[in-house]
């Protein structure tokens, strides 16, 4: 049974993926993928249109199941450790420590990643966490890796890599916080389960407020796969979600200035970032 997808069914799925999670699917650009992942799942539910399809997409999913499937197809998860290294030394070694500085003593410092992908960039934060900041000796933080993504979760929670993965990663620093696979890498025992790993998406507020406040976000390279709207909607979520005086630090193709004006940006050594 396969499911032929129109260019105009193509337009009414996006249009749902947009509304839902800010993805912005273009028919030259997407449409073959849509149509796969559609053909293949009509098969595997036993429907014979794309009516069926998304009828039960709309109104027969109360567990969120189906909608977790189609994201997990549309989404593009790319991302390695030590990716535009800079921004974690800038965090590890001006950021932290003024918050640090500044913080009662006691309480614990929060980072958001977000979005995580399969974990490169939080774990990337606790490798230098380790490496070049004593900060972990008088200072408990706390680093939640947040992705609408289900698949990508669940592969962060174990922390098994591809050569290519760690091709960034010095050697000193992965021998000593990696073994060695048959295949790839995987983090040691120690550092699994030092990141707290969530399925969220942005979007949903309900479950974001339930991630409570941070005093520094990373959000690289999840904004362009968004359109304006969407991206003002995020950088406000972002905005509500940090703590007075926190840090978001964007991808190097993205601008909060272009966004919304309610940060004050900075430039550290050529790192830009942005403040509440
Ligand atoms: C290219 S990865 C970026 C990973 C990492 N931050 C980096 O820069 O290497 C983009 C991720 O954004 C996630 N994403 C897309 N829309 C999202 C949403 N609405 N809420 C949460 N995550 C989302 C995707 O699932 C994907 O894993």
């Amino acid at each position: 049974m396969s499911v032929v997808l129109s260019e105009e069914n193509f337009n009414k799925l996006s249009e749902y993926i947009y509304r839902k999670s800010g993805i912005y699917l273009e028919v030259d650009k997407h449409f073959d993928k849509l149509v796969k992942y559609m053909s293949s799942r009509c098969t595997e539910l036993e429907f014979d249109s794309f009516r069926k399809y998304f009828y039960k997409l709309r109104f027969d999913d109360a567990d969120g199941l189906e909608f977790q499937e189609l994201m997990n197809a549309v989404t593009v998860n790319e991302t390695y450790f030590y990716r535009e290294v800079n921004q974690f030394e800038v965090l590890v070694n001006h950021i932290l420590p003024e918050i640090h500085a500044s913080k009662p003593a006691g309480e614990i410092l929060r980072i958001l990643s977000a979005p995580s992908s399969t974990g490169e960039e939080p774990y990337s934060m606790i490798l230098h966490l380790l490496e070049e900041a004593k900060l972990i000796e008088e200072r408990d933080i706390e680093i939640v890796g947040i992705d609408i993504d289900s698949t990508v979760i669940e592969k962060a929670k174990k922390a098994n890599y591809s050569d290519r993965a760690v091709h960034a990663i010095p050697k000193k620093v992965l021998s000593a916080y990696f073994d060695k696979k048959q295949f790839g890498y995987k983090l040691i025992d120690d550092l699994i389960g030092t990141v707290d790993f969530k399925v969220c998406n942005i979007f949903d507020k309900t479950d974001v407020r339930k991630l409570g406040k941070f005093d520094v976000i990373f959000s690289r390279n999840m904004l362009i796969y968004f359109d304006d709207a969407s991206r003002k909607e995020v950088a406000m979520t972002f905005y509500d979600l940090l703590n007075p005086d926190g840090y978001v630090l964007l991808g190097h193709a993205e601008y909060m200035s272009r966004i919304v004006s309610v940060y004050k940006a900075k430039k550290i050594g050529d790192t830009l970032v942005y403040q509440k």
